[in-house]
């Protein structure tokens, strides 16, 4: 029994020198190791061996089989090194290699000025709200004191998508779904900005979408001077602390008083020149004093409350500070116009 296990330890450690591979290896470990192995197959037959043999060859075959495991294990580590080096070498980077230039996006002329817009009035403690794109005609006319048949709805030729809802043609809605939401809390103090739309043929000038940045403020005792003091302020920090405003009377339906609001051209600091059409002053938005049948229908008393709102047009914002001569360019998405704006 002595001499087997000695020639089934050479002949396993023979063995083991022809090996090739980490599967080889483990079918020779399951052979000589296993449970069904000749190993095994010895050690179960030592229950008939006399009581001193018995430890004799147990020790031997304790030997003989620690003997095989430390040869096999000998291998698998070599193994597991060679594939460890094969792996480095394979996954070997050259780290003087130029990089590959990532393109990056940037921010889109119109967003970055909605979001220089957001900042100041978020400074003077406004909210940012939002409304739906597609609106239904009592947000977008009805509420604002434009019934139907109203002669003002022609200054915003609309697409209708059925008879009570359309695109909104301005960003007025969110200031009534904002005081319905307010419930007559007070104050109310937001900004919307927002994709608006009419029917347009579109030019240089026009286009059948662009933007608009809605304000409104409600509470009590608010004034015609509060208005005039919060569009200065934002001129002020839009364009540059030189800069001045003038509110022209004007209509719109849902304000009383109305005025149109223009800043001194920063183009030419007010003297006059091609881009303010040499008037020294550019039109940026409408405004007014909330009117109170709007306050009414909104859930607010005009008596207790009054308010004031202003929609600026962000275009032509964006178009006077880049010095962009056609609005198309902000729709048309062609790369070349947007990169210009990627670094700002
Ligand atoms: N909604 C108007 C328009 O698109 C702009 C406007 C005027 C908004 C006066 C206002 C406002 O909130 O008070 O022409």
């Amino acid at each position: 029994m002595r001499e087997r296990l000695l020639s089934l330890k050479d002949e396993a450690l023979q063995e083991l020198e022809q090996v090739q591979s980490a599967a080889e290896l483990n079918e020779l470990r399951i052979k000589y190791l296993g449970k069904k192995g000749p190993l095994t197959e010895i050690m179960r037959g030592m229950g008939g061996l006399s009581a001193e043999e018995r430890p004799v060859i147990g020790q031997v075959a304790n030997e003989v089989r620690g003997a095989i495991e430390a040869a096999v294990q000998a291998r698998q580590d070599a193994f597991d090194r060679a594939e460890t080096e094969r792996r480095l070498q394979q996954e070997k980077i050259d780290v003087t290699l130029p990089g590959r230039v990532s393109k990056q996006g940037g921010i889109h002329p119109l967003y970055r000025i909605v979001q220089k817009m957001e900042d100041i009035f978020l400074g003077m403690g406004y909210k940012v709200a939002e409304g739906p794109e597609m609106e239904q005609d009592y947000y977008n006319f009805e509420a604002l004191n434009l019934p139907k048949n109203h002669p003002a709805r022609d200054m915003q030729d609309s697409f209708y998508v059925t008879e009570d809802i359309l695109m909104r043609t301005h960003t007025s809605p969110v200031q009534v779904r904002t005081m319905e939401a307010m419930k007559g809390e007070v104050p109310v103090k937001i900004i919307c900005p927002g994709r608006v739309y009419r029917r347009d043929n579109d030019d240089a000038t026009h286009s059948h979408v662009f933007t608009q940045v809605e304000g409104l403020v409600v509470g009590p005792n608010i004034r015609f001077s509060d208005l005039k003091g919060t569009l200065l302020q934002f001129a002020k920090e839009m364009f540059g602390p030189q800069t001045q405003i003038r509110m022209r009377p004007s209509f719109f339906p849902f304000t009383e008083p109305s005025a149109e609001v223009d800043v001194t051209c920063a183009s030419c600091g007010g003297d006059g020149c091609r881009i303010c059409k040499h008037t020294g002053w550019i039109e940026i938005l409408g405004s007014g004093m909330v009117h109170p049948r709007v306050l009414q229908m909104a859930g607010y008393d005009p008596n207790e409350v009054s308010g004031f709102a202003f929609g600026i047009g962000v275009e032509r914002i964006a178009m006077k500070k880049y010095g962009i001569d056609d609005i198309r360019h902000f729709y048309v998405n062609d790369l070349r116009f947007l990169r210009q704006f990627a670094k700002y």
